[in-house]
């Protein structure tokens, strides 16, 4: 019957690239918000989830209200690019749909963006390069909230000259990391060769193209992939003390449903627990998980969510593994067996 009246999930889009590329503030250009100013150091040092609906997407593109969206929403997964964090890196990499390595325009290609390709490579995760910080080539004429060629348009000859091998230099790279990639507006074969969208994510230009790319080219290259069903896979993220539910659990629901009472077997450092769901919380849409802040409380929900567990036990639980829901007519010895095999 063809794929146009299946039900798909939100993609679960991992940012990844190497220190201070701008991944969390493209986030919050997106967002609107500024995550990045609270970071100590600048630094981001925990993995993040953000809830993207479609509707907010819609708003930062040109798209026309009758143009068809196939996806919900966007899932987006922050992660650190300092060198110590690979065990993060490797997290977000390997529960993705969808990855966009960002770029800093005026840097190159640098060690962890090396080391995100070399992850995505092993995985065979698509991926999309955000090349950043275009607003500082020199001379740069700021169009807000642009879309990319747009915001070419309005520039010196200088400027785009300087953009122009700029571009032919990161193509040149990803090229020596076994990549074929092309500026996405020149790119007539987006089956094979990986697009790269300029962006600014102080002054927005490109984010109307970033953001249209991951809602109509992710659904239509992997509608499989992204069609939603009832097996809960759900991982980790990060273990996290909130004052009023003590220990919790960050995780991404990426298939499934969870509801408030289920069973559920966590893997913790001193074996795997079982224990119910107490509360099921997830931030509002727009606003970063791991920023403490005020939960919506649900019944149930469906992936794909990044979501907030409080239980009882969760003390020593394993970020990155998973979590299962014990079915009922499941034994709980038979759950447990699972959850460590995973
Ligand atoms: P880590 O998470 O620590 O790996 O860094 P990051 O990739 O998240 O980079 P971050 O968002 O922290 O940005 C690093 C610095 O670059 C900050 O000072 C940002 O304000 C700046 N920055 C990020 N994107 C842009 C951009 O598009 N243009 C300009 N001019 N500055 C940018
Ligand atoms: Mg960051
Ligand atoms: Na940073």
């Amino acid at each position: 019957s063809g794929g146009a009246d299946r039900e798909l999930r939100a993609p679960i889009c991992c940012i990844l690239g190497h220190v201070d590329a701008g991944k969390t503030k493209l986030l919050d250009c997106i967002r609107r918000s500024n995550v990045q100013g609270g970071e100590a150091g600048g630094i981001t040092q925990q993995i993040g989830a953000t809830y993207l609906p479609v509707e907010n997407i819609r708003e930062r593109t040109s798209l026309k209200p009758e143009a068809a969206i196939k996806v919900p929403g966007l899932h987006v997964i922050d992660t650190p690019g300092h060198q110590s964090f690979s065990n993060m890196r490797m997290r977000g990499s390997s529960l993705c749909d969808v990855a966009v390595v960002v770029v800093d325009i005026t840097r190159g290609l640098e060690k962890q963006t090396i080391e995100s390709l070399d992850l995505l490579k092993r995985r065979n995760v698509r991926f999309i390069v955000a090349l950043n910080k275009v607003d500082r080539l020199y001379g740069w004429k700021t169009c807000s909230n642009a879309p990319i060629a747009k915001a070419l348009k309005n520039q010196s000859d200088d400027v785009r000259s300087e953009f122009k091998w700029r571009v032919t230099e990161v193509v040149t790279q990803l090229k020596e990391s076994g990549f074929n990639a092309a500026l996405y507006y020149e790119n007539k074969k987006i089956k094979e060769v990986v697009n790269i969208v300029p962006t600014s994510a102080v002054s927005a230009e490109g984010i109307p193209d970033l953001l249209l790319l991951l809602v109509r080219w992710v659904p239509e290259i992997m509608t499989e992939r992204l069609t939603y069903v009832n097996n809960v896979e759900c991982t980790v993220l990060e273990v996290n003390e909130e004052k009023d539910f003590g220990t919790t659990i960050d995780v991404v629901l990426i298939n499934g449903t969870l509801r408030k009472g289920d069973q559920i077997v966590v893997c913790t450092k001193l074996g795997p627990v079982t224990t119910n769901i107490r509360y099921l919380l997830t931030p509002y849409p727009m606003k970063e998980l791991k920023a403490k802040g005020v939960y919506k409380h649900h019944e149930e929900l469906k992936a794909a969510q990044g979501v907030k567990i409080a239980a009882r036990g969760l003390q020593h639980a394993i970020a990155g593994t998973a979590v299962t829901v014990v079915k009922p007519g499941d034994g709980v010895e038979q759950a447990e067996a699972a959850a460590v095999q995973e």
